[in-house]
């Protein structure tokens, strides 16, 4: 087991890049592939999960290759992949399995795909019961509604879809299939969920549209498309991974830290209303639009030490920071007063059962955090110890217990400690910078 040991700072200072965002890294790797012609991806971002996802397609006949940095992936069209050469290995990774079930539904070649012991026991029920409802052909191998699953050609046809959860990740496994449909394919989900599949696939040439709809829901249509075209694609920084930086500059007192190119897209950025809410110092500089950025927005974020104090958080602002709660709750350990987070129920199928790995964690650290059946009760303010923390190999958890280290007393111990590499390789080498 990998271990890292974690030691009270003060006065963080300094400038830091934040590496390419994860979810549209994998899109871009995997609607590249379904285009014609190529992709040139800049700032992709070389972690686990996204690996994954590249050696999937690569294994479909794919060509990605690297040239000054940027990948370029080798698009072969919406009906040229090829049967893969075994089992698809997706690794950690949920966006990898459940995005590509939607585009393998649409083939005409048989593949299976299965993970790691996490990826494997994560539920699958919710895009085998839209897919199937396309026409897909699509089971779980060992009949518990989860991975290994196992795809045979179907005919699709479009669906409505009204998902029960406001996840991407189905959404965007139902838009995926309706490229492949004989008519419109829609999903309406209780809230909006990250919307990189409906931004980029736009700028890929698909005829897609969304609507906000005034009770906070939000419907996705997208057309049957004959042919999607390779794109250059500028990855933002991802905002997930800028959120310990910023978490770690509002707890640590006398830090200044310039975070640079973080993606905004207002889908992802919950945490930093969140961060407002709690009474913190933040400054927007150099916002950029979205040209150019297949519809993202970007700025840098400068965080000042700040005297944080509890908040409430749940609704139609969940899914904008739901891989953000572990920091977020971390937050509010140190903070004055109470912090509720509910309506938060899709913690329990994350990585871990975040609702646990938090609770559990915190505990150790001597926070006083009261679990709920969706989310979670902090009663902030008691000055954290260093303790052994539980990652259970899920690298939010090692990341955001990594800063409660910073501010804790003693040492902490972060167990499994590599596998923030799923999603941010570069987080203990960049945590020493400053
Ligand atoms: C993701 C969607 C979210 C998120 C995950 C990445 C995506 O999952 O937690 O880390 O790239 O679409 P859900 O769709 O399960 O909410």
């Amino acid at each position: 087991m990998s271990v890292k040991s974690i030691y009270p700072r003060t006065g963080l200072k300094g400038e830091i890049t934040i590496p390419g965002d994860k979810s549209i890294s994998h899109r871009s790797i995997m609607f590249g592939a379904i285009a014609r012609g190529t992709t040139k991806i800049t700032n992709f971002l070389k972690g686990a999960d996204c690996l994954s996802t590249i050696a999937c397609f690569r294994s479909m006949g794919i060509r990605i290759t690297e040239d000054t940095g940027s990948i370029i992936v080798h698009g072969q069209g919406l009906r040229g992949l090829s049967a893969p050469r075994g089992t698809l290995d997706v690794g950690n990774s949920g966006t990898t399995t459940r995005l590509m079930s939607g585009i393998l539904s649409g083939q005409s070649f048989s593949s299976v795909m299965s993970g790691d012991e996490s990826l494997n026991s994560r539920p699958m029920g919710r895009i085998i019961k839209p897919l199937t409802a396309m026409g897909a052909q699509i089971a779980s191998v060992h009949g518990n509604n989860c991975a290994p699953l196992k795809i045979t050609p179907g005919k699709l046809h479009g669906i409505h879809y009204q998902s029960p959860v406001a996840s991407a990740q189905v959404k965007s496994a139902v838009l995926l299939a309706g490229l492949y449909a004989d008519g419109e394919t829609s999903v309406t989900e209780p809230a909006l969920s990250r919307n990189h599949t409906e931004l980029m696939l736009r700028s890929f040439g698909a005829d897609i549209s969304s609507k906000l709809h005034e009770d906070g829901s939000a419907t996705a249509r997208i057309q049957p498309c004959r042919e999607l075209y390779g794109q250059m694609i500028q990855v933002p920084g991802d905002i997930s991974s800028a959120a310990y930086f910023i978490a770690s500059g509002l707890l640590i007192p006398g830090s200044e830290l310039l975070i640079r190119n973080v993606g905004t897209n207002p889908t992802r950025a919950g945490i930093l209303k969140v961060c407002e809410a709690m009474g913190a110092d933040i400054t927007y500089l150099n916002s950029k639009n979205t040209d150019s950025r297949a519809g993202e927005p970007t700025a840098d974020i400068l965080v000042r030490y700040s005297r944080l104090h509890g908040t409430v958080i749940g609704g139609s602002l969940i899914p904008a920071l739901i891989d953000e709660i572990p920091v977020i709750a971390v937050m509010a350990a140190c903070a004055n007063g109470t912090t509720v987070i509910k309506d938060a129920a899709e913690l329990k199928v994350k990585e871990t059962n975040r609702i646990d790995t938090v609770t559990e964690n915190l505990r150790a650290m001597g926070a006083d955090i009261t679990p709920t059946d969706d989310g979670m009760i902090i009663e902030g303010g008691t000055d954290l110890r260093g303790a052994r923390i539980k990652s259970r190999l899920d690298h939010r958890i090692a990341m955001a217990f990594a800063i409660a280290g910073l501010i804790a007393g003693g040492e902490t111990v972060i167990e499994d400690s590599q596998c923030v590499d799923v999603s941010y390789p570069e987080f203990f080498a960049t945590l020493n910078s400053i």
